[in-house]
C-alpha cells in the first residue's frame, strides 16, 4: 500500500482522475471498477473535463460499480444508477454496453450476485477499483464484520451508512435497508485498487483503515493485503496518519510518481512536526 498526501480535496480528486486517465490512455480497453459518494463526484467531473477538453476516450472501457441500493429503480434519484448517469455515462462517450451496475430490481437476486461475479469474470477481471471509504470503514457497502473473502452479495446497511446517503431520499424511513455489494474477496481480485479519503471526518477511520490492524471491523483495512493499493488523501483526512511524512518522501522519490510531479507537486518542505515511522 502506498499513501498520497495532496494539499486539498480538489487536487487529491484531480490526481487520483489522472492516475486513471494515464492508464486509459495507454489501454483504451481498461476494465474500470467504479464508486459513488460525495467524494468521488470531482474525479467524475475532472474526467468529463479531460474527455471534453483533452479527448480522452472512454468507447473501448468496461466498467463495473460496486454496489447498489436493494429494490430502488435505476430511474430513483437515491439510486447509484442515477448517481453515475447525471456525474459520469451521460456525459462521456463509454458505451452503454459496457456499463455495470448490480440490479437492485432483480426477482432473484442471488442469482444477480452470481451473475455479476460471472460478468466480473467474463470482462476479464477489473485492472482498476475506484474506492472510497465510508464513516464506518466499509468498502463497497462491505459494513463492519463482512467477511474478508466475501464475494458480491445481499448486505443490510448500518444506520450510520443509511444516515450518510439519506440526503436524496430526504427521510430515513424512505431509505432502503439493503444493498447488493462486490464483495471484499471480489474487490481484492481488481489488478489495482486506487482508494480517495478526503476530509477531517474521516482522518481516524482512514488512519485505523492503513495503519491498524486488519479486521473485518474495518473492511477498508484488508486492502493491506492487496499486491498494489494507491491511497490518495487530503491533507485534512492525512492528520491521524502516524508516517505522514514518510508517505510525502515516497511520493516526492518514487520514480512511479515522478511523471505527476510537474502538476501534483510533492510537498515542500517535508513538515518537521510530522511524526515519523
Ligand atoms: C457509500 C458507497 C461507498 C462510498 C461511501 C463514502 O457508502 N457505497 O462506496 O465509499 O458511500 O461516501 P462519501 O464519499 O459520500 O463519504
Amino acid at each position: 500500500m502506498e499513501i498520497l498526501i495532496q494539499p486539498d480535496a480538489r487536487t487529491a480528486a484531480r490526481l487520483t482522475a489522472h492516475i486513471v486517465a494515464r492508464a486509459l490512455g495507454a489501454r483504451p480497453t481498461l476494465v474500470l471498477g467504479l464508486a459513488t459518494g460525495r467524494t468521488m463526484i470531482p474525479v467524475y467531473a475532472e474526467w468529463v473535463r479531460l474527455h471534453r477538453e483533452k479527448g480522452l476516450d472512454f468507447s473501448q472501457c468496461t466498467t463495473f460499480n460496486l454496489d447498489e441500493f436493494i429494490g430502488l429503480h435505476p430511474d430513483h434519484p437515491g439510486s447509484f444508477h442515477a448517481y453515475m448517469r447525471e456525474h459520469l455515462f451521460s456525459k462521456v462517450n463509454l458505451d452503454p454496453r459496457r456499463i455495470h451496475l448490480p440490479d437492485g430490481m432483480a426477482p432473484d437476486l442471488e442469482a444477480e450476485c452470481a451473475a455479476y461475479e460471472r460478468a466480473i469474470r467474463e470482462a476479464g477481471g477489473i485492472d482498476i477499483q475506484l474506492l472510497g471509504i465510508g464513516r464506518d470503514g466499509h468498502i463497497g457497502f462491505n459494513e463492519p464484520l463482512s467477511a474478508l473473502l466475501s464475494r458480491t452479495r445481499q448486505k443490510a446497511l448500518t444506520l450510520q451508512t443509511l444516515q450518510d446517503n439519506v440526503d436524496p431520499f430526504g427521510r430515513l424511513d424512505a431509505m432502503p435497508r439493503r444493498a447488493i455489494t462486490m464483495g471484499v474477496g471480489t474487490i481484492l481480485e481488481a489488478r489495482r485498487c486506487l482508494v480517495l479519503v478526503t476530509g477531517e471526518d474521516k482522518a481516524e477511520i482512514l488512519a485505523r483503515a492503513v495503519e491498524g490492524p486488519i479486521t473485518a471491523m474495518v473492511t477498508a483495512s484488508a486492502l493491506q493485503w492487496h499486491p498494489r493499493c494507491t491511497v490518495v488523501v487530503d491533507q485534512e483526512a492525512a492528520t491521524r496518519l502516524q508516517g505522514r511524512s514518510y508517505y510525502e518522501w515516497l511520493y516526492r522519490h518514487e520514480p512511479e510518481w515522478l511523471p505527476y510531479h510537474a502538476e501534483f507537486p510533492p510537498a515542500d518542505p517535508v513538515p518537521s512536526d510530522a511524526p515519523n515511522l
